[in-house]
């Protein structure tokens, strides 16, 4: 006889650990780093100084980060045969590409199979330094062209841009790039580090880790929201259309991507510091049409707050990709660039005190059939 059990569909609420990385107050659009708002960071931090924090739990002090940073730059190269890997798959979803190359470096990385915490730090930081490699050569790859070493000196989030294009981004262009890197790198439990998590605790090492992350960051539900935001932007086509289009959506059951979060109840607090970025990047590149449409966007989901639906970090995240010059396929995969710290960070948390993650499913399915041989079912 099957116990009557109360089932948590999708694990909603459900604490499953502790942790010290980040701190989300959904009711209030709270969201911390390591005890640090990430408005702070958003405004006063880098990417690199912001991974530190996140890998070894304070800001560093100038040595530490230059110590940092040179070991990033020195881990951007990646080795010939993932070139290979990439080119052979490169008719794949950039997603898919990512997580086949970051796969296939675990065959040559070092320290695969130590779990200990030291070699995962060295191999997260390498996967963090690694993975823009992979994405901007597939995209170059993937047109032709040939792929842009690492350079030596710039930024990460310039160096990201300056292999995908060839040319040392505007400061302005690699600014906002960066931003975006430091509200992407961690978010608590969210689906992607809890899977991370849960091949972390079967003991997997950490490309293993990454690489589930990679997968299930991919969903529309997801990491794929910027991209289908960027998507009903250019559908909408003219600002006067937006109220229309939601209204459209809206009537006819589905959702209008880049709202709606499991956690927040108000708005997302990464997505303030974006919608700045959306609408100053509109005006230097003098294509302001995005953001107006988004903004009109915005109003016609006014209604839905009273239900807690806001726009989340993916909403302005697309328009700010394509300003760049980023085309739309491409964007799941930035976001995931973002979040290998945040996924390094789950996994070291999981090791240190580690247990397998095994809940249980509620059976509800038929009992006691009699077995019949197969000549003699109908
Ligand atoms: N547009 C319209 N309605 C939405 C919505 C959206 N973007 N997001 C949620 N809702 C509605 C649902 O239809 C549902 O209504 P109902 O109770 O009448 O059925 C209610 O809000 C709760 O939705 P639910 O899917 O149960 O919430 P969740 O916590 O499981 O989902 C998301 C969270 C993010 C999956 C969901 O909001 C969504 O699909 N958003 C669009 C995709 C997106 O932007 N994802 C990026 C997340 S960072």
């Amino acid at each position: 006889m099957v116990t009557e059990v109360a089932v948590n569909r999708g694990l909603r609420g459900v604490y499953f650990d502790t942790t010290t990385a980040s701190m989300i107050d959904g009711d209030v659009g709270r969201l911390i780093y390591r005890g640090y708002e990430i408005g702070d960071l958003a405004l006063h931090s880098t990417a690199e100084e912001t991974f530190y924090l996140l890998l070894k739990g304070k800001l560093p002090t100038r040595a530490e980060l230059d110590a940092f940073d040179a070991e990033m730059k020195q881990s951007r190269p990646i080795p010939d045969y993932v070139y290979q890997v990439i080119r052979l798959v490169q008719k794949a979803h950039p997603m898919d590409v990512l997580r086949t190359a970051v796969s296939a470096l675990a065959a040559t990385d070092p320290d695969v199979d130590d779990n200990s915490l030291e070699a995962t730090l060295r191999k997260g930081i390498r996967l963090t330094a690694q993975a823009p490699t992979i994405v901007a050569a597939h995209y170059r790859i993937r047109n032709g062209l040939p792929p842009v070493p690492p350079h030596p000196s710039l930024s990460h989030a310039e160096n990201f841009l300056y292999m995908l294009f060839n040319q040392k981004p505007a400061p302005e262009d690699a600014k906002l790039m960066d931003t975006d890197f430091i509200l992407h790198a961690e978010h608590g439990a969210n689906a992607s580090a809890f899977a991370a998590r849960v091949a972390a605790g079967t003991a997997a090492d950490l490309h293993a880790a990454v690489t589930a992350g990679i997968a299930t960051l991919k969903g529309p539900m997801h990491g794929g929201a910027a991209e289908a935001v960027m998507k009903m932007a250019v559908d909408i086509g003219e600002e006067d259309h937006a109220q229309e289009y939601v209204r459209h959506v809206l009537e006819s059951g589905g959702r209008v991507m880049g709202f709606g979060h499991r956690v927040y109840r108000v708005e997302d607090p990464r997505a303030r510091y974006l919608r700045d970025g959306c609408r100053r990047l509109g005006e230097q590149k003098g294509d302001p049409k995005w953001f107006r449409i988004l903004s009109r966007v915005e109003d016609a989901m006014q209604p839905y707050r009273a239900r807690g639906i806001y726009v989340n970090v993916d909403f302005w995240a697309g328009a700010i990709y394509h300003l760049l010059g980023i085309p739309e396929d491409l964007f799941i995969s930035i976001f995931a660039l973002g979040r290998v710290p945040g996924w390094t960070l789950q996994v070291m948390e999981q090791y240190s005190n580690n247990i397998l993650i095994r809940p249980l499913l509620k059976y509800v399915g038929p009992m006691n059939l009699k077995y019949i041989p197969i000549e003699l079912r109908g």
